[in-house]
């Protein structure tokens, strides 16, 4: 990304389809790049995998998804993956409330505004659902997501102990699991 790329405008809109689209123009070379947020599909593996830190990891959480159990959102910026996350409907860990996790955005293109629309456009969707707020965990010790999401509005609930399971996605059996000291933050939906 060039230097000019801070100060470009950026605009945001949604397409016919509801997903949120955010249109940066490079005012030097102009060049006119669209991010486009929406559901992730199962041809976005390859691309969703380093996110996730693994392909079984992003296999497990696309499955969720396609059961209903969760929602995935990918960011795509010319036709790269660059961002992903996901959104656990039930039993997460400030229930009732829809917990978001596995917010991921590629190093190169960090601090350009696309963590923001990721974790907005999962407002929104819970919002759509009727949820009354957003919730998730950080580790106690990441400052950087700490801030990230204190400049989104989110604040510390309170401290908690995530069990956390690795899961083989074709047998469905725990592979892993343990537990992280980790802080629950969340955000009214208004
Ligand atoms: C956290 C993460 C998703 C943020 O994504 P991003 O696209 O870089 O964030 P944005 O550009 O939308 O940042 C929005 C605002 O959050 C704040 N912010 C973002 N990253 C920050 C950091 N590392 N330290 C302090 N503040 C930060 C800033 O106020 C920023 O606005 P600004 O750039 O105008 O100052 C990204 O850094 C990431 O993928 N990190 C690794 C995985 C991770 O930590 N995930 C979340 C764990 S639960």
């Amino acid at each position: 990304m060039s230097a000019d790329s801070e100060t470009a405008p950026c605009i945001s809109a949604t397409d016919a389809d509801g997903h949120r689209l955010r249109m940066r123009a490079w005012q030097g070379d102009h060049v006119t790049t669209r991010l486009l947020i929406r559901p992730a599909r199962r041809s976005d593996l390859d691309g969703v995998g380093p996110l996730a830190g693994s392909l079984s990891r992003a296999q497990v959480r696309l499955q969720a998804a396609e059961r209903g159990d969760e929602s995935m959102a990918v960011a795509v910026l010319a036709s790269w993956i660059v961002g992903v996350q996901s959104i656990r409907w039930s039993r997460g860990c400030d229930p009732p409330h829809p917990w978001l996790y596995g917010l991921h955005v590629t190093p190169e293109v960090q601090r350009q505004g696309i963590g923001r629309a990721l974790v907005q456009a999962a407002e929104d969707l819970g919002r759509r659902r009727g949820a009354h707020r957003m919730t998730l965990d950080v580790d106690v010790d990441d400052a950087g997501a700490i801030a990230f999401y204190q400049a989104l509005g989110y604040v510390v609930r309170r401290p908690h102990q995530h069990r956390w399971r690795s899961v083989d996605p074709q047998t469905g059996d725990v592979i892993a699991e343990g537990t992280a000291a980790t802080l629950i933050m969340g955000r009214a939906l208004r």
